[in-house]
């Protein structure tokens, strides 16, 4: 019977959520699972393609929305789903919940409109767990490499980050079931350390 676990990472960019998607899947390969690390937009040859069209083109919102969920119907069909139907582990950095932060929160797109994006796309799959790394505005700011050139997202203002963050949190508070806050502003051994904490239940569970 297969028992893979769908992992997701989230965070306003420069929370840091990057720095830890490798530790956590070392810690679930030590406890013998085999594990699909992979990254929205993107993990499939066309989900990159649109990735490259979504952080450097201007478009309307809604289509931004809608070309987020049809990267993700393909990355859900050829890479997530086989996946877990394998029984493997997989990791995301950024699901569905980035959409509803970015494109919800921070655009102000109807939460309406992506939930029925949603449901077209995803009706019956939820991660099993969603990392929220949080951290504030300011940390964020300083921790984004000043040497690369900003992608569209990385160049918004800092409203539009408050909004992306507040829209996190939003939905960290509603389903609480699956998302565990990490406070990012702790050092990175102290947030592995809570990691390897939240892990382990969730490898024991
Ligand atoms: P990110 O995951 O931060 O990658 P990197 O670490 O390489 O910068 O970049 C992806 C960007 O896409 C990020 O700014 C958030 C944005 N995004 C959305 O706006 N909506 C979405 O649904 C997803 C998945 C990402």
């Amino acid at each position: 019977m297969a028992s893979g676990k769908f992992i997701t990472f989230e965070g306003i960019d420069g929370a840091g959520k990057s720095t830890h998607i490798g530790f956590v899947a070392d810690l679930l390969c030590k406890h013998g699972l085999k594990v699909v690390t992979t990254r929205e937009p993107g993990g499939t040859e066309l989900g990159e393609t649109l990735r490259e069209v979504l952080l450097h083109q201007k478009m309307h919102l809604e289509t931004e929305a809608m070309l987020m969920f049809a990267a993700r119907r393909e990355h859900l069909a050829q890479v997530i789903e086989p996946a877990l139907a394998r029984g493997d582990w997989v990791i995301s950095d950024r699901f569905t919940d980035a959409t509803f932060a970015y494109q919800g929160g921070g655009r102000k797109l109807p939460l309406a409109k992506l939930e029925a994006l949603e449901q077209w796309v995803h009706p019956h799959l939820q991660p099993d767990l969603t990392l929220l790394f949080d951290v504030p505005l300011e940390v964020a700011r300083t921790r984004l490499d000043a040497t690369r050139t900003l992608d569209k997202f990385e160049q918004e203002k800092a409203d539009f980050f408050a909004a992306t963050r507040a829209e996190y949190l939003r939905r960290a508070a509603q389903f609480p079931e699956r998302f565990q806050v990490v406070d990012a502003t702790k050092t990175i051994a102290e947030v592995r350390q809570a990691l390897a904490h939240i892990v382990s239940s969730l490898c024991a569970g």
